[in-house]
C-alpha cells in the first residue's frame, strides 16, 4: 500500500465535543496537511464500544472507559496521508496527559487520563478494523485537490 495513502480512525470524545474542540482538532489535522476523508458525530452504542476497545476488555479501567465513551456523542474520522498513523499519534500526545508534551492535543488541552479528549489508532493494522467497524465503506469519501487548475 502507498503510504501516502495511508489511514487513520481520529474520535473526539465525549469531553472534547462537551469542550467544543472539534474545530481545533479539525485544524490541526488540516493545517499538518492531512486530507479528512470521512467525519460523523454519533453517541457510539455500548456494542461498538465494547468492539472498539475489546482488546482492553477485562482490565480494571474497563467499565470506567465504557462509561466516558458512552456518556455523549463523539465525533468520529478519518484521515489521510504519509504516515498518518504515527504523526498523528505525535499530534495528539501521550496517553496520559500528565506525560503528553505541551503542543500535542492533549497536552495543550487534558489532564486526566480518563478525560484525554481524543483517541487515535495505535497501527495501521487498528486503523483498518476501527475504520471498518466505525464506518461504511461509501461514507469514507475518495477525493483529490484540483486545486492547481484554479489557484494562479
Ligand atoms: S494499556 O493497559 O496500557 O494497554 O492501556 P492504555 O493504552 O494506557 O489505554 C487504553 C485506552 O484506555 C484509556 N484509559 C482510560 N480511560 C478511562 N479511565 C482510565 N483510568 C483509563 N486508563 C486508560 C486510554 O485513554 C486508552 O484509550 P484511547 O482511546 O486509545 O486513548
Amino acid at each position: 500500500m502507498d503510504v501516502r495513502r495511508q489511514r487513520t480512525f481520529i474520535m473526539v470524545k465525549p469531553d472534547g465535543v462537551q469542550r467544543r474542540l472539534v474545530g481545533e482538532v479539525i485544524k490541526r489535522f488540516e493545517t499538518k496537511g492531512f486530507k479528512l476523508v470521512a467525519l460523523k458525530q454519533l453517541h457510539a452504542s455500548d456494542q461498538l464500544l465494547r468492539n472498539h476497545y475489546a482488546e482492553h476488555d477485562g482490565k480494571p479501567f474497563f467499565p470506567k472507559l465504557l462509561a466516558y465513551i458512552g456518556s455523549g456523542p463523539v465525533v468520529a474520522m478519518v484521515w489521510e496521508g504519509a504516515n498518518v498513523v504515527d504523526v498523528s499519534r505525535k499530534l495528539v500526545g501521550a496517553t496520559r496527559p500528565s506525560e503528553s508534551a505541551p503542543g500535542t492535543i492533549r497536552g495543550d488541552f487534558a489532564i486526566e487520563v480518563g478525560r484525554n479528549i481524543i483517541h487515535g489508532s495505535d497501527s495501521v493494522e487498528s486503523a483498518q478494523r476501527e475504520i471498518a467497524l466505525w464506518f461504511r465503506p461509501e461514507e469514507v469519501v475518495e477525493w483529490n485537490d484540483h486545486s492547481n487548475e484554479w489557484i494562479y
